[in-house]
Parts: structure tokens; sequence; C-alpha cells
């Protein structure tokens, strides 16, 4: 079969992974796919970089003409950021390329707009690695659950800010010295204010509550508290009280006087160490998602690092070539309910 041909925008911690688990694992890809999968051209930002196992001669520093190119299939963003990557995977969908995307705040502000393009020009837009790294989260919501009524969805959702409150807890490890080991092991953002600060876990949370509650919420309409608030000392109170700290985010339906809302918000929460959540320590990822007719579902794994983002990735991949192979789509998202987001005020 003709062969599937994927433009890699990004070639740092998650697409360095990419590239090694695409070249591990082609004949197997191939074989799952029905088709081969093959590189057409890396874009990043400095070609003399030193990339070991990334084939040199697909680099290239010109993402915007490497997105439309005639024989790219698919595009695959791990790069990060609004601008410029917005203009590029919205150039890739209207020239009917399917797209694969790991930027959790392109989506949390522009996902309405992705969405419309990969509706009028038919290429798919898949995103699972944007929340909770490795763990099959978003797929559950858009698909599996997606004849049942989501009521709450509530967890942890960055791997940097609960590998930072676990070390506090458990070895009375300083704040900024846990930060670094995040930001070397591959967790944190290339901003880490994105994760200590609570804005990345606001755009996982404003993507869950819209996919859960098929409205649109931007990261604007989550409340949110970081943890850079966060001191030895409070981490010791808990302790005492038999607590420890964790930075949730929770979406939830509320029904008002007025009808039925949305609120969403992140911040710490002193949670008994007998909960669930208590025991999901270091980069460790895990969501609670009630449905009405599902009950309670757990969902929990690597949420950060590169390789496992990579596994979600490629998971992605596989789906949108399978789609490609056999003429097939991935689910819309055009057909929202438009439920009103209730404000929640920010401290
Ligand atoms: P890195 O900073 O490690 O890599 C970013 C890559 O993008 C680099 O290869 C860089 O090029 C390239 N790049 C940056 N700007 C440009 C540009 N203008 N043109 C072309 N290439 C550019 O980031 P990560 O791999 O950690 O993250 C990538 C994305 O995945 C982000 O959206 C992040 O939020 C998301 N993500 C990351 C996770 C993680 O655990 N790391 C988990 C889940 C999602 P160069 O190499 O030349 O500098
Ligand atoms: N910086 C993010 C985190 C990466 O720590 O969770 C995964 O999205």
């Amino acid at each position: 079969a003709k062969p599937i041909k994927v433009a890699l925008l990004g070639c740092g911690t998650v697409g360095t992974e990419i590239v090694r688990l695409l070249t591990e694992q082609a004949p197997d890809l191939a074989s799952r796919i029905g088709a081969p999968v093959e590189l057409a051209g890396i874009a990043v930002r400095r070609l003399g970089k030193a990339r070991p196992g990334v084939p040199a001669e697909l680099l290239t520093t010109d993402a915007a003409e490497l997105v439309t190119r005639p024989d790219v299939d698919v595009v695959v963003e791990v790069i990060g950021g609004i601008e410029p990557t917005r203009t590029w995977l919205i150039d890739a969908l209207r020239a009917g390329k399917s797209v694969v995307t790991a930027n959790k705040t392109l989506l949390a502000e522009h996902a309405g707009d992705l969405f419309a393009e990969s509706d009028t020009f038919g290429g798919d837009l898949y995103f699972e690695a944007a929340v909770a790294g490795a763990i099959p989260l978003l797929r559950p919501l858009r698909e599996s659950l997606a004849g049942d009524r989501i009521t709450r969805v509530m967890g942890i959702v960055n791997g940097t800010t609960n590998f930072i409150l676990s070390a506090m807890d458990e070895t009375g490890a300083g704040y900024a010295e846990t930060l670094e080991e995040a930001a070397r092991l591959g967790y944190a953002e290339a901003d880490p204010t994105a994760d200590v600060d609570g804005y990345d876990a606001a755009s996982k949370a404003a993507i869950l509550a819209s996919l859960s509650f098929h409205t649109r919420v931007t990261a604007g309409d989550v409340y949110r508290e970081g943890i850079s608030a966060v001191t030895p000392a409070d981490v010791s109170a808990a302790r005492a009280l038999g607590r420890t700290i964790k930075l949730l985010a929770i979406c939830e339906r509320v029904d008002t006087p007025d009808g039925e809302s949305v609120a969403v918000r992140v911040h710490p929460a002193m949670i008994p160490r007998t909960h669930p959540l208590a025991g999901v320590n270091g980069a460790f990822n895990a969501v609670f998602v009630e449905a009405e007719a599902a009950g309670q579902l757990m969902f929990y794994g690597q949420g950060a690092g590169g390789a496992p983002t990579a596994s979600a990735v490629l998971g992605d991949l596989v789906a949108v070539a399978r789609n490609l192979v056999v003429g097939g789509r991935g689910p819309r998202e055009s057909a929202y309910a438009d439920l009103p987001v209730r404000p929640i005020a920010q401290a």
C-alpha cells in the first residue's frame, strides 16, 4: 500500500521519542495500519543541534512549507505555544491533511477554529497527548462515553507540580531544586511558570470540560491557582492532619435556577491520605470521571515525559493513518450544546 507520509513539527523531548518509536516499530505499525508510515520531514528551530537517532536529511526550519507539501498526509505537532503553531495547523487542515497534536495551550484557546477546519476540509484532528500524557483519556471521553452523560471530571493533570508536591511531602525537598529536576526529566513546559502557576492544568481542564460537557470552555474560563504559594510548612501542616496537598482540576455540570451550566477550576487542595489521589505521586496523573450510566471511572498513568507522551501521539497517528487507509473519519466536534460556563471569581 502507498506509504502514509508524516510531517513532524518539533523534535525536542517528545518529538525525539516519536522518531525513535516510529523507527523501532515501523514493521509492526505498518501491519497494524495496513500501510507503512514514513517521515516526510521534521521541522525544528536549530538545524545545528545534535540529535542522535534523528535522520539529519529530514530536518528543516521551514515548517510553513512542510505542512502543506503535497506528499504529506499527516502533520504531527509537538512544538507547543499558540503562534505560529496555530497558523501552521490551520494551513495543514485547509490543505486536507490530518493533524495530531499534543498542544494543550493551543487547544484550550482555539479548539473551535481547528475543529471547524477539520470538519470543513475532512482531515482528522486528534490530541490524546494534550491531557494526562500517556493515559488514554480523551478518546474515552470523545468516543467510549459519547452515549452517556458525564457529570464530573476531577483529578491530577499536571505531572510537574505533582512531582514537586510529592517530593516536598515525601522527603521535605525544596521547591526550586525539585522544579529543576522536573525540567531535567522532560516533564516541565518550556516556560515552567505554566506548570507551577496552574496555566497548564487550566488548559487541560478546559479541554476536559469541553469534551465531557459538549460545550466550549477556554483556558480563561477556568478559575486558576497554582502551587507557587505552597510552602514546606503547608505540606507539614497537611501531613499532621493526615492529609496531603495535590493540585486538582475539577470540571462539573452545575444545575442552577437559570438552568444547567459548567464550572471549571484548578487549585491546590488538602486531601485525606486515604483518598486514592493521595497515592498518585511523581509525574503520574489520575482522573476520575463520573457519568450517569457508567458511574465512576478512574484513569491513571504517566502524565508527562518524552516516551509516555510519544505513546499517546503514536496511538493517535495509528488512528488517523487507519482512517486514511480505509477512508474513515475520526469524531467530529461541531455539534455543541453551548452550555454556559459559570464564572468563579479569580482570587
Ligand atoms: P521541547 O521544548 O523539548 O521541544 C520543542 C521542539 O519544538 C524543539 O525541537 C524545537 O526546536 C521546536 N521548535 C520550537 N519553536 C520552533 C519553531 N518556531 N519552528 C520549528 N520548530 C520549533 O518541548 P516538548 O517536546 O517537551 O513539548 C512539545 C509539546 O508537547 C508542547 O506542546 C508540550 O506542551 C506538549 N507536551 C509535552 C509533554 C512533556 O512531558 N514534555 C507532555 C504532554 C504534552 P529545537 O530542537 O531546534 O529547539
Ligand atoms: N508540563 C506538563 C506536565 C507536561 O508537567 O504535566 C505534560 O502535559
